[in-house]
């Protein structure tokens, strides 16, 4: 396995690129089985989970291949197999989202029911839920969740749980409800602008969907689907990591085509705290040359904060002149990074899903453990400012989500050599 050994200490400088959206990626490509023309994506991260996703698709019968301008292309060659092996799906909980588009094209989809998960429990009762009322029949056998249904019916769902809305939920269910006779409204969908990049998507497949990116999408089913060429939006969460690169480093990163406006409550947080956020052009250049000052946040659903960026605010929270209260109402034991973080000195205090953030003068160096794939991004952050020297194991977790970030971030002065545990 590998790990990463970082010297902290430098500041950042420079220009940094974005990669596409993995959490727009993985939806939309499931949704390629929808059809058996080409498909062609462009702007797919390559990433661990990306190649998962991939041989997820392969497995039922589709071709999958890069061209030499590193478009991802998709056909679907052989629509006979319609099970989704428990061997590919544990890896990988966003496999899921090959439900819908395969039970609405195939009539009948099984996939294996994802287990646990990092960054704690995570039901898939609100996707299950929302086919049922589309017309599938569910049935839960041998660890696997069966579906079918001739023809899916439009109807109105409701997609709000006790978390707010589901986003792989709500692109399942809109995957499937496009090839349902009739029109589908779901009410408190996901408004995440990774599901506004699927609608778009499925609408370049010939799909009728409005309203994507509100709590109320509607769609007006369609008898088939076709081919399409489609960019990839840049990744948020990647964007939003790298503003805390920069700040946290007391350094200036010039964010490259940044989209700034799917980061509005981070941006608000990063301000209050005392980092500077200012676009230019298609890019945003952000920088930090002063004290920080302590922030409150909560993580909610789209347009609130992130869940997916509270640990690397919490690294950059850690350095506060002063007590800040970071509560995650989005998944309330994802707090794995916290033990790490106290390793390096930092002082934190887990109250239930609310965590006290006690700002240090600084963190130090020490041998680490990545856990999930935002905690680690949140270590490396804390590795790049500590005194002396940080080795994080396990970072194949941040390759399931971050493409070539020590290469990014070395590129603009960080020092992070990748190497194997021995
Ligand atoms: C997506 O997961 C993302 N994954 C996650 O990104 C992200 O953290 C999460 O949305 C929230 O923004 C991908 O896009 C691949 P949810 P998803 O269903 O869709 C509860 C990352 O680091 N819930 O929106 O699986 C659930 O427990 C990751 O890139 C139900 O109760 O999350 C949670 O509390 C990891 N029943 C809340 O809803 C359900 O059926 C939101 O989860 C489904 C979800």
């Amino acid at each position: 396995m590998d790990m990463f050994v970082i010297q902290g200490g430098s500041r950042l400088k420079g220009n940094i690129p974005l990669s596409g959206s993995k959490n727009a990626s993985l939806p939309i490509m499931s949704a390629a089985l929808l059809t058996d023309e080409e498909i062609i994506l462009r702007n797919v991260p390559d990433l661990a989970d990306i190649r998962h996703q991939c041989k997820l698709l392969e497995s039922l019968g589709a071709k999958v291949w890069r061209d030499n301008e590193n478009a991802l292309h998709i056909k679907v060659e052989d629509e006979s197999n319609c099970q989704a092996e428990y061997e590919l799906v544990r890896r990988m909980r966003a496999s899921i989202c090959v439900l819908g588009p395969m039970l609405a094209r195939r009539q009948k989809a099984q996939v294996s029911m994802p287990g646990g998960c990092a960054i704690g429990d995570r039901p898939i009762d609100l996707h299950l839920n929302g086919l049922k009322t589309l017309g599938a029949s569910i049935h839960l056998e041998a660890g696997y969740v069966s579906t079918e249904c001739p023809r899916l019916q439009g109807t109105e769902i409701f997609l709000g749980g006790p978390f707010g809305s589901t986003v792989l939920g709500t692109a399942n269910i809109m995957s499937a409800a496009v090839l349902a006779k009739g029109k589908t409204t779901i009410e408190s969908a996901a408004c995440e602008p990774e599901v506004v990049d699927l609608g778009n998507f499925l609408n370049a497949m010939g799909a009728k969907i409005t309203g994507h990116g509100s709590p109320r999408i509607e769609i007006e089913g369609v008898d088939q689907l076709h081919g399409c060429d489609y960019e990839i939006i840049p990744d948020r969460i990647e964007a939003g990591t790298f503003m805390v690169a920069a700040a946290i480093t007391n350094g200036e990163l010039t964010i490259e085509k940044c989209p700034c406006n799917h980061l509005m409550a981070v941006i608000d947080r990063l301000r209050h705290i005392g980092v500077i956020v200012e676009p230019d052009g298609n890019n945003t250049v952000v920088s930090s040359a002063r004290r920080l000052t302590p922030a409150d946040l909560t993580t909610q659903p789209y347009p609130g904060f992130p869940t997916d960026l509270q640990a690397q605010l919490m690294a950059l929270l850690c350095l506060a002149d002063g007590n800040s209260i970071i509560t995650e109402k989005i998944f309330p034991d994802r707090f794995m990074h916290i033990a790490e973080l106290n390793r390096m000195g930092a002082r934190l205090r887990k109250e239930g899903p609310t965590v006290v953030v006690q700002g240090v003068r600084e963190l130090i160096g020490a041998p680490i453990m990545a856990s999930d794939l935002r905690a680690s991004a949140a270590l490396v952050l804390a590795g790049m400012v500590a005194r002396g020297e940080t080795q994080i194991l396990r970072v194949y977790h941040i390759d399931r989500g971050y493409e070539k970030i020590e290469e990014k971030l070395n590129a603009v002065g960080a020092s992070i050599v990748r190497t194997s545990e021995s």
